[in-house]
């Protein structure tokens, strides 16, 4: 079992997870996640080690609750436990002293965005980084990411915090001031990679994006996380989940991850459904 140490919602939704994984803590590099099981019955998942403390053999997680396991993992507490937690798994990022970089989060990517942007810093690169939200509320890092870069940017739809916009537009806008970017990394909805994906590739500017197709052993046994880049067919657990942007089969990715949609949507049904049963009888306990 690993003992979750800290647990506090960061926005709406999104939770950090200090969890005790010393072996983990000790071996993981940025770009590389952990597959989660919470209970016996659990569904098992994929998320990125945002950061560890060796000295205190702890992993942080940061966790947006989008379906019944995020958000079952999002109801724990600190002193609950986890039953498994399997990695560090994928490659790490490739850090080199590349110039000028940009990382790009958009909503709970920045939470998978940051440890390289840390790793792009200590590297000696020159770091911008672009926080986008669709609100001032769902800012998340803001903080951190601003103590590893050199400009740090928020962007949110809205225009409720920063530059009222995509994170696509902010990027073009120092695209179009004539700075010289040598390395783009960008995390987060699909869309938005897609879409910086189309903006740095006029300029034959180096993009990475981090995919995330749907995945099970996260060993490259089960072929779930199969995805098309350059035409050729790679397994984004152990060939990823970092890929050149410019190479990447969007559609294919797209189309992969909705073939489950139907069980989805049935497992959180029953999930919250479960969850207003206990609910009641909590209550009905308290009034007795
Ligand atoms: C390498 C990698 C790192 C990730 N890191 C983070 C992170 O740090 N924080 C975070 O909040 N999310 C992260 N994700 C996404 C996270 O794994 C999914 O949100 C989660 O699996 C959803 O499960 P669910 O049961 O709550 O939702 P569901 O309702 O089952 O699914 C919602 C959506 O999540 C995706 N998904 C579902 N099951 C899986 C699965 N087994 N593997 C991958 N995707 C799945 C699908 O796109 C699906 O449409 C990462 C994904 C990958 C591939
Ligand atoms: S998750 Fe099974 S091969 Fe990648």
């Amino acid at each position: 079992m690993y003992k979750i140490v800290e647990a506090a919602f960061l926005a709406q939704d999104i939770k950090k997870f200090v969890i005790e994984a010393p072996k983990i803590a000790v071996k993981r590099k940025a770009g590389q996640f952990v597959i989660v099981r919470i209970d016996e019955r659990g569904e098992r998942i994929p998320l990125t080690i945002a950061d560890s403390d060796t000295g205190k053999g702890t992993i942080t997680i940061i966790v947006q609750g989008v379906g019944k396991t995020t958000k079952q993992l999002n109801s724990l507490e600190s002193g609950d436990a986890i039953l498994d937690v399997v990695g560090p798994l994928g490659m790490a990022s490739h850090i080199g002293n590349f110039g000028t970089t940009v990382s790009i989060g958009g909503g709970v990517g920045t939470a998978i965005a940051y440890p390289t942007a840390v790793a792009l810093k200590e590297a000696g690169n020159y770091v911008i980084t672009i926080n986008g939200a669709r609100s001032r509320d769902l800012v998340i890092l803001e903080d951190e990411m601003k103590a590893c870069s050199d400009e740090a940017y928020i962007t949110t739809d809205d225009g409720s915090y920063g530059f009222h916009g995509f994170v696509t537009q902010k990027l073009q806008e120092l695209i179009d001031e004539g700075k010289k970017l040598d390395f783009v990394l960008a995390i987060g909805p699909i869309p938005m990679m897609k879409a910086v994906a189309e903006v740095t590739r006029p300029y034959g500017i180096k993009t990475v994006v981090s995919l995330n197709p749907i995945m099970i052993d996260g060993t490259g046994m089960c072929g779930g996380c199969r995805v098309t880049v350059d035409n050729e067919t790679k397994f984004a657990c152990v060939d990823g989940p970092e890929f050149d942007a410019h190479l990447v089969d969007f559609k294919n990715l797209m189309d992969r991850n909705r073939m489950y949609q139907e069980y989805e949507k049935k497992a959180l049904e029953k999930f919250e459904h479960e969850c207003n049963i206990t609910k009641q009888a909590i209550e009905l306990e308290k009034s007795n």
